[in-house]
């Protein structure tokens, strides 16, 4: 049994609009907002950072929770642009939280997914081990991609969002989650360098590669739109569940038009999908857990509800769960 104790989220205050971009590449409000529901995304100021944020989201979800630092046993955190490359950026948040010598660990490379993946890892490790497990999707996007590409750096923003899972009975229980990969995919959407195989040296920043993102954004589309359908399915089906039985699917928010496929694929009213990427783009895997906490605080799940998360990111690794309020 797990359960989700308490909800926390945060997102930097500077706003970066349609027209900002506009103003400074070859792109306009009208294209962004048609091919991707975008009008607003947040970025960090200088002295925010990935584990800023997320401990900013950790407080909120420890608060929320009526706990204290010393009271969580394990952080779990998904990103893809980490403090640095080691340690990790888990690590650096249970200092600054100062919790206890408990395990950490990052889950990173799941791209957008992770943080959905990271909750079916924490489910998993409450079996064994009962205890509150803070997990975290926290991404900084804006400082590991090319600002002058217009073709990626429109879509993304910054965020942190988080929750405390726990053992005991709470506000919202994880019945299930599904999870896969498809490694074959891996060449159409990475980072062009950063790694052994493309380090970070002269050779990756005289030719633009140390902060090209490659995105082959149709493939993209279609496989999200694909895997975060069957996902939802999957998980519903796993519990023995139908989706006219969900009253709130939280999808990651990647764009307008892939949440908008994805429920039409599935037949749900727009109602019974949250969304808020026009307001802060795809902050990766931090869409999913800050979705989630802003519907908790705008009255947009009751009690009662049963919720799906669905989510879909670089790999390609999708997952998807399934949370009884
Ligand atoms: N402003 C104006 N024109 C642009 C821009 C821009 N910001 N970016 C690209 N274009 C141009 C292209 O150069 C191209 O011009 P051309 O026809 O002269 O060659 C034209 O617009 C069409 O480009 P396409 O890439 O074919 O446009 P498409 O309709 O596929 O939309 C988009 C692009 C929005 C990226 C879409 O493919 C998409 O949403 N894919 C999913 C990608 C995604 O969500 N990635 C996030 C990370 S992964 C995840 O979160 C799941």
């Amino acid at each position: 049994m797990a359960h989700i104790m308490g909800f926390g989220g945060y997102v930097p205050e500077k706003v970066i609009t349609n027209e900002d971009w506009a103003n400074q590449l070859d792109t306009t409000d009208e294209w962004i907002t048609q091919r991707t529901g975008i009008k607003r995304r947040r970025f960090v100021a200088e002295d925010e950072t990935t584990m800023t944020m997320a401990t900013n989201a950790a407080e909120t979800a420890i608060k929320d929770a009526g706990l204290t630092s010393d009271d969580i046993g394990e952080i779990i955190l998904a990103t893809d642009t980490p403090e640095m490359m080691t340690p990790d950026t888990a690590a650096l948040v249970q200092h600054q939280l100062k919790c206890r010598n408990i395990p950490t660990y990052d889950l990173g490379g799941s791209g957008c997914a992770g943080f959905v993946q990271a909750l079916d890892v924490a489910k998993s490790r409450i079996a064994t081990r009962p205890k509150n497990i803070l997990v975290i999707g926290v991404e900084l996007i804006s400082r590991m991609i090319s600002l002058k590409d217009r073709t990626t750096s429109i879509l993304f923003g910054d965020g942190a969002g988080a929750v405390i899972l726990g053992p005991e009975k709470a506000r919202a229980e994880v019945l299930d989650v599904v999870s896969g990969t498809e490694g074959g995919y891996a060449e159409i959407l990475t980072l062009a360098a950063g790694g052994t195989r493309n380090p970070f040296n002269a050779k990756s920043l005289e030719s633009g590669d140390y902060n090209r993102l490659i995105m082959d954004g149709r493939r993209v589309f279609i496989e999200a739109v694909r895997r975060m359908t069957e996902a939802t399915l999957e998980v519903l089906e796993r519990i023995g569940r139908v989706k006219e039985e969900v009253a709130l699917v939280i999808p990651h928010q990647a764009n307008l038009r892939i949440i908008e496929a994805v429920r039409n694929k599935l037949g749900f009213d727009e109602d019974r999908f949250y969304v808020n990427v026009q307001e802060y783009g795809n902050t990766g895997s931090a869409t999913v857990p800050f979705a989630m906490f802003e519907a908790v605080n705008n009255d947009r799940i009751e009690k009662g509800d049963l919720v799906v998360l669905t989510a879909f990111g670089s790999g390609f690794h999708w997952a998807a769960a399934a949370v009884q309020f």
